[in-house]
C-alpha cells in the first residue's frame, strides 16, 4: 500500500472491506472544485512563507487547473485507492507534475482541508437554496396579489372558524418562508469562517498567513482555535436544522393543500404536471407532489437528528466519525432544493375553485361577528360572546341557520339588536373588519403583499 498518503508507518495492507468502509470519495467528490480552490490558495500561502518558490507554486497551480479541467470535462479517473477527494486530487497532481506535488500539503492536514472544503461547498450551495426559496416566495406573493378578492373558510383545529381571504392563507405560509430565508442568511456568516491553517490539531508551525488564505477564499473571518476549527461541525448542524424548520413549513402548507384538494373540500385542483394516477382506480388523481414534500420533511429531520447523534459523545478534535457529516449535508441540500422547486411549480400551476371556496362559507362562521356587533353597541365582550352563543343555540333549536333568525328572535336575546344587524350576514363585511396590521381585510392583505415585495427587493 505504498501509494497511500499515510503509508509510511504501515507494513501490512488494508483489508479490502475496510478500504471500502473507510472510503468517502464516492460522495465527497462533489467537493472537487472546493478542494482545488482551497489548495490553490494554500500554495500561495506556502510561497509567501518561503516553503515553495515561485516556479513550484506556478507548477502546482497549473497542475491543479488541469485537474479542475478533468473534473469539469468528466475525464478525471478515480482509483480504487483514492480514499477521499483530497487524496484523489493530490494523487493526480503527483501524476501530472511529479515530486513538487509533495510540497502542497506542507503544514496542512486533511482535518483542516476537509472542513475548509465543506464550508466552501456549503456557502455556495446555500446561495443556490436561497435563490430557490426566494423564487417560491415570489410565486406565492404574486398569486396572493392577484387573488386577493377570493374568500374562503379559515379553520382552527380543522373546524370552521372565520371567513378569511384566500390570499391571507397564501401569505401565512409565505411569511414563514421569509423567516427561513432570513435564517439562512444568518447561518451563512457562521459557515463563512476559514479553518485552513489549523493543521491536524495544533495549528500551523510554518508561518502560513491565514489572513492571506481568508482573502483568497473570500471568508468573512478566521477561526479562533485550531482544535475547535478542525472538529466543530456546528455549521452543518445549523444547516440541517435550518432545512428541518423550512421543511416543517413546507409540509404544513402541503398538508393544507392535500386537504383542500379532496373532493369533499374541492377548493383547489392540482395541475396534472404535479399529480399522478392510480394503477387500479381510473378516476384517481393523487397529490403525490405534496405528499412527497410532506414526507421529505421526515427524511430531513432524520438527517438532522442522526447527525446530532454522531456528534454527541465525541471527544474533542477530529475523529473519523465526522466523515459522516457529508452525506447528511448533501442529501439535505439535494432534498430541499428539489422540494423548493416542486413547491414553486405546484403553487404556480394550482387551480383554485372560487365557487367551491365561497360556497363553503356558512353563517355559523359569523357568530364572532354577532358578538362584535354587540360590542360596537357598547356591550362588554364577554357578555356579547355569551349572547351570540345564545343566538346560535336558538337557531339550532329552530332548525335554521343563524342568519335566518328574525329581528324579533334577536331582540329577545338583546335589546341592542336592530335592523342594521343584516349587515353582519355578509362575508365581505366580515373580513373587512380586520384592518389592523396583519389581518385579513383587503387593505391589510395588500399591505402584507407590499411588505413582502419590499423584502424581496432586498433579497
Ligand atoms: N475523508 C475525511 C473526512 O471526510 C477527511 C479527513 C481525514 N482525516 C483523518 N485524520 N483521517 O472526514
Amino acid at each position: 500500500e505504498g501509494n497511500k498518503l499515510w503509508g509510511g508507518r504501515f507494513v501490512g495492507s488494508i483489508d479490502p472491506i475496510m478500504e471500502m468502509f473507510n472510503s468517502s470519495v464516492s460522495y465527497d467528490k462533489r467537493m472537487w472544485s472546493a478542494d482545488i480552490r482551497g489548495s490553490q490558495a494554500y500554495v500561495k500561502a506556502l510561497e509567501k512563507a518561503g516553503l515553495v518558490n515561485m516556479s513550484e507554486m506556478e507548477e502546482i497551480v497549473t497542475g491543479l487547473d488541469k485537474i479542475h479541467e478533468e473534473w469539469s470535462q468528466g475525464t478525471f479517473v478515480l482509483h480504487k485507492e483514492d480514499e477521499d477527494i483530497h487524496t484523489a486530487n493530490e494523487r493526480r497532481l503527483k501524476e501530472l507534475i511529479g515530486e513538487t506535488a509533495g510540497k502542497l500539503h506542507t503544514g496542512r492536514s486533511r482535518n483542516d482541508q476537509v472542513v475548509t472544503d465543506m464550508r466552501l461547498w456549503l456557502r455556495d450551495s446555500c446561495s443556490t437554496a436561497y435563490v430557490h426559496l426566494v423564487r417560491l416566495i415570489r410565486t406565492m406573493v404574486d398569486r396572493a396579489a392577484i387573488e386577493v378578492d377570493i374568500l374562503f373558510p379559515g379553520y382552527t383545529h380543522m373546524q370552521r372558524a372565520q371567513p378569511i381571504r384566500w390570499s391571507h392563507w397564501i401569505l401565512s405560509h409565505a411569511v414563514a418562508l421569509c423567516r427561513d430565508a432570513d435564517r439562512l442568511g444568518e447561518i451563512k456568516k457562521r459557515i463563512n469562517v476559514l479553518p485552513l491553517g489549523s493543521g491536524a490539531i495544533a495549528g500551523n508551525p510554518l508561518g502560513v498567513d491565514r489572513e492571506l488564505l481568508r482573502k483568497e477564499l473570500h471568508f468573512d473571518s478566521v477561526s479562533l482555535n485550531s482544535m475547535d476549527a478542525t472538529s466543530e461541525r456546528d455549521f452543518i448542524a445549523e444547516f440541517l436544522f435550518w432545512a428541518s424548520l423550512c421543511m416543517t413549513h413546507l409540509s404544513k402548507m402541503s398538508e393544507d393543500l392535500i386537504i383542500y384538494s379532496t373532493k369533499e373540500f374541492n377548493f383547489v385542483t392540482l395541475s396534472d404536471s404535479y399529480s399522478t394516477g392510480s394503477s387500479l382506480m381510473p378516476q384517481k388523481k393523487n397529490p403525490d407532489s405534496l405528499e412527497l414534500i410532506r414526507s421529505k420533511a421526515g427524511r430531513v429531520f432524520g438527517r438532522c437528528s442522526g447527525f446530532l447523534m454522531t456528534l454527541k459523545g465525541l471527544p474533542s478534535t477530529y475523529n473519523k466519525d465526522l466523515q459522516e457529516d457529508k452525506e447528511a449535508m448533501f442529501d439535505v441540500y439535494d432534498t430541499i432544493t428539489a422540494v423548493l422547486q416542486v413547491a414553486s411549480g405546484v403553487i404556480s400551476t394550482l387551480q383554485i375553485n372560487k365557487d367551491a371556496m365561497e360556497n363553503a362559507l356558512s353563517p355559523d362562521m359569523l357568530a364572532t361577528d354577532i358578538a362584535y356587533y354587540l360590542v360596537r353597541k357598547g356591550m362588554p365582550f364577554r357578555q356579547a360572546h355569551g349572547l351570540s352563543g345564545k343566538a346560535v343555540q336558538l337557531a339550532e333549536s329552530k332548525g335554521i341557520s343563524v342568519n335566518k333568525l328574525t329581528l324579533e328572535d334577536l331582540k329577545s336575546i338583546s335589546a341592542l339588536f336592530s335592523s342594521d344587524v343584516s349587515q353582519v350576514w355578509n362575508y365581505t363585511n366580515s373580513v373587512e373588519q380586520y384592518t389592523a396590521a396583519g389581518g385579513t381585510a383587503k387593505c391589510s392583505v395588500v399591505a402584507q403583499v407590499e411588505q413582502l415585495r419590499t423584502w424581496m427587493k432586498n433579497h
